[in-house]
């Protein structure tokens, strides 16, 4: 599935896209605040696109007037997210597209998917202590904050954080842009 906004288009990564991935991904200011190292190679990149890129509902971030991946979002059942009606959102931009509102453009509309399509009834998204770029994120698309857990593993970097959890519901989601009241 591809997905068009004002500025941006979503579609599955291929591998091809692994010298852009490589490019924004080594950045240790990019991975480490997710969860995750920083790419240390195409090759890399090109194997993170195989195995864990290319999970469903994941797609490249990419320009729309070239096509060039530029970050990653997803939708993704796991801990946070176990039932059938939910998923975590999950994302992440290149630094230097930064501050440009892309990210929260490609979540709408990621969002909309999710809900209008998909049938989801709840959203969950979270965040490491500190993140307060995500944070903004969050709160700029209607998420209400949830819980907060410590002592969490954050196995591929081998640390223990604090992580705060929000969620949107469905009827949130419906209200603000529909009208509707809960
Ligand atoms: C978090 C992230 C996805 C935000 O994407 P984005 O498209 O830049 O989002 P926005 O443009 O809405 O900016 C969000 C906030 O980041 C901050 N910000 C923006 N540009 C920045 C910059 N160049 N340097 C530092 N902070 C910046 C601002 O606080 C902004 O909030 P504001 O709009 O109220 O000013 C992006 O910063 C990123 O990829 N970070 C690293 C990976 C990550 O943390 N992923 C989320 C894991 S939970």
């Amino acid at each position: 599935m591809i997905f068009y906004t004002d500025r941006l288009l979503l579609r599955p990564w291929r591998e091809e896209d692994a010298e852009d991935l490589f490019t924004y991904a080594s950045d240790p200011a990019v991975g480490p605040p997710a969860g995750w190292p920083p790419h240390e190679s195409v090759e890399h990149s090109r194997e993170i696109i195989r195995t864990v890129l290319s999970a469903p509902e994941t797609y490249a971030v990419c320009r729309r007037e070239d096509g060039r991946a530029i970050g990653s979002i997803g939708l993704h059942r796991n801990d946070i997210a176990e039932d059938e009606d939910e998923y975590e959102l999950g994302y992440w931009i290149g630094r230097p597209f930064w501050g440009q509102g892309l990210i929260p453009e490609a979540a709408r509309e990621l969002l909309r998917h999710a809900f209008a399509d998909l049938g989801m009834a709840r959203i969950w998204c979270g965040h490491y202590d500190g993140n307060v770029k995500s944070r903004r994120v969050m709160e700029k698309l209607g998420f209400a904050y949830h819980h907060t857990t410590e002592g969490l593993e954050v196995s591929l970097l081998g640390e223990i954080r604090t992580g705060h959890v929000l969620l949107l519901t469905r009827e949130a989601w419906d209200a603000a842009h529909f009208g509707l009241t809960e």
